[in-house]
């Protein structure tokens, strides 16, 4: 997604601005440019690629000013160009913008605008806005900001400044993330928290509706109809150097060796294993609530999907609540039934996905009760869903959700147990043997990782096939998808995620040589299920590799290669097989050379439908 970056202060704008830029890398673009005001004229430099480009235009013909806003482009309308770069100014490079979003009736608008605007210089529809602005403008930017927004339909986050009134950028958001940063004597305004970490933990979250007006010691915050509305600066707690690498090679690799702490971190202080107990703070559950609940949704998109899928496992086998697990952008099309008796669970790490973001909406306008597990304070979805239960993790920046999905996993296991024990349907002993299970598994996580290595010895095996096949069984057949999904989106490799059972009803036809099977063989059950399918596929001349607990005997002898994991009980397995599939996916996208953190294509956070 688009990243948006604005500073007015005592510092070099474009420095500030262009490092800004540099930390929202990671929410994928293909352009990007910077705009400042020097003496009474605005100076703009914009590239297509990566921001290395832009640094040697910035290199070749230096911009110094007190005030600037950057932005980097992740192409909506209009193909990767240094034409649809932003920044867009209007036909008299009087006022420039730079925006994420999109604006639904760009065309409508341009069609009306083209009376007074002789050429459009570029495809997109920021470009509308900037001549909309312009055209109402009558030498106050905010009021022509104002007019402007009545104007406009769909999504936007805002950032512009008038070569007219140098001292100040106005800024605005509807269903896209922006954020204002309170500097001494300087200001700041980002899509995103970690742009701005390195220069203040003091954040504005704005609001939909909200439109300000910032100076370098100042910030005003109206809504549309230019009433004031108060915000609370939020201190934030993550200091920059979590949004660093700290001599990982990768933010991913960074994020799956975080795991044990980001897992610690999620449990503590919310589950009590000695007592059997679980205590989320930001859910206020009252007993008649949970016996109202006939059933339970739960809505994500990719990873965090996944994550809803082991959920469903949960609720039904610990709390015995009916649960359906949907796509985000299926669930709001697919009118499904929705009252107050259902619970409405929604899950993001970004708390900004647009189709989630859509069916949260759609489950309380039906009157349900709505929970999201989101990983970002202040955003979007945390904000409208009646309760939010945050994951631990720090920011994520790689683009492959690895710590949040096992976090995501964290907080369902804690609710359903929680589900569990108010209903009843678990024995205090029960709980207290799942959650000593919970509580010991970021040392198993930990003791895996020391190993990591022996997956790296594995995957160079692998660094070449086309085509993979991963399986898994009951609980560990959603980590079957999510293992499938790490792979594909950050090596590039054709990988597909099957219940092992349905092996014979189709895909055992891909069994060859060159179709290797990653298989989840954990002691189950179900374990001698997932035996026969490996057995089935070595019978056809298919390559096995196999994720079992330590100890297994009888697995090497049916797999070409075994990935040994700590022993957890089943239903709990998933965050532990989590973490291989994980390596497996990062080794091979590594020895590929793919862009691990930016994979192409992909965004981080998926602010639009
Ligand atoms: C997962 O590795 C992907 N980056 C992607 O599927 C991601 O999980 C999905 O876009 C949902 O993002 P969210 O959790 O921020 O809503």
């Amino acid at each position: 997604m688009c990243g948006i970056i604005g500073y007015i202060g005592c510092q070099n704008a474009a420095d500030v601005v262009f490092k800004g830029l540099k930390r929202l890398e990671y929410r994928g673009y293909d352009s990007a440019g910077i705009a400042v005001i020097v003496g009474n004229k605005l100076q703009i430099r914009r590239s297509v690629g990566k921001l290395c480009n832009l640094e040697k235009e910035l290199k070749r013909d230096p911009i110094n000013s007190n005030i600037g806003i950057g932005h980097t482009r992740w192409a909506t309308h209009g193909k990767p160009s240094e034409e649809n770069a932003h920044p867009h100014t209007d036909s008299t490079n009087s006022i420039v913008i730079v925006h994420n979003g999109i604006i639904e009736n760009y065309a409508e608008l341009k069609l009306k605008l083209q009376k007074e605007v002789r050429k459009f210089s570029s495809e997109t529809d920021t470009e509308s806005i900037v001549h909309l602005i312009k055209k109402h403008y009558d030498k106050d930017l905010f009021k022509a900001v104002l007019k402007t927004l009545k104007e406009l339909k769909g999504s936007y986050a805002l950032g512009v400044i008038c070569k007219d009134e140098p001292n100040k950028i106005v800024c605005a958001r509807q269903d896209a993330p922006l954020i204002i940063g309170i500097g001494k004597g300087e200001n700041f305004i980002a899509s995103d928290v970690s742009a701005l970490l390195p220069y203040t933990r003091n954040m504005i979250f704005l609001e939909n509706g909200d439109v300000a007006e910032i100076t370098e010691d100042k910030v005003v915050v109206k809504n549309i109809e230019n009433s004031i509305q108060s915000r609370e600066i939020k201190n934030i707690k993550w200091n920059a150097m979590q949004s660093e690498k700290n001599g990982y090679k990768h933010f991913m690799l960074k994020e799956i060796f975080e795991q044990p702490r980001t897992i610690e971190d999620t449990f503590r202080d919310r589950i009590y294993p000695d007592d059997g107990k679980v205590c989320i703070e930001e859910v206020k559950f009252k007993e008649e609530d949970i016996i109202k609940i006939s059933s339970i949704y739960v809505v994500g998109c990719g990873t965090a999907y996944h994550a809803g899928l082991v959920s469903k496992f949960l609720f039904e086998n610990f709390a015995k609540i009916p649960t359906e697990v949907d796509v985000a952008s299926e669930f709001k099309y697919r009118n499904p039934i929705l009252n107050n008796k259902v619970l409405v669970i929604v899950v993001s790490q970004s708390g900004e996905t647009a189709d989630t973001l859509a069916a949260l909406r759609l489950a309380k306008k039906n009157g349900c009760q709505t929970l999201a597990v989101c990983n970002i304070v202040g955003s979007s979805i945390s904000r409208e869903a009646t309760y939010t239960i945050y994951t631990h993790c720090g920011p994520e920046i790689g683009v492959a959700s690895t710590k949040a999905f096992t976090g995501q996993l964290a907080v369902f296991y804690m609710l359903a147990l929680d589900l569990a024990s108010k209903k009843r349907t678990l024995t205090n002993k029960e709980l207290k043997r799942y959650l000593k299970e919970l509580w010991e598994v970021p040392l198993k996580v930990n003791k895996f990782l020391s190993i990591a290595e022996t997956v790296n010895d594995i995957a160079k095996f692998f660094e070449h096939k086309k085509n993979f096949l991963y399986l898994g069984r009951h609980v560990n057949y959603p980590l079957a998808l999510e293992g499938a999904l790490k792979l594909k989106e950050i090596s590039y490799i054709h990988a597909e995620g099957y219940a092992a059972g349905e092996m014979k009803h189709g895909p055992i036809a891909l069994i060859d040589e060159f179709m290797p099977v990653v298989a989840i063989a954990i002691k189950s059950k179900i374990y001698e299920k997932i035996i026969s399918n490996i057995e089935e596929v070595k019978a056809r001349g298919g390559v096995v590799i196999a994720i079992a607990h330590d100890g297994d005997k009888k697995i090497a002898s049916k797999s070409d290669h075994v990935i040994y994991v700590p022993s957890t009980d089943e239903f709990i397995s998933p965050i532990i097989t989590a973490i291989p599939l994980q390596l497996f996916a990062y080794y091979i996208s590594v020895s590929l050379g793919c862009d691990v953190d930016q994979p192409r294509n992909l965004a981080k956070s998926v602010t639009v439908e």
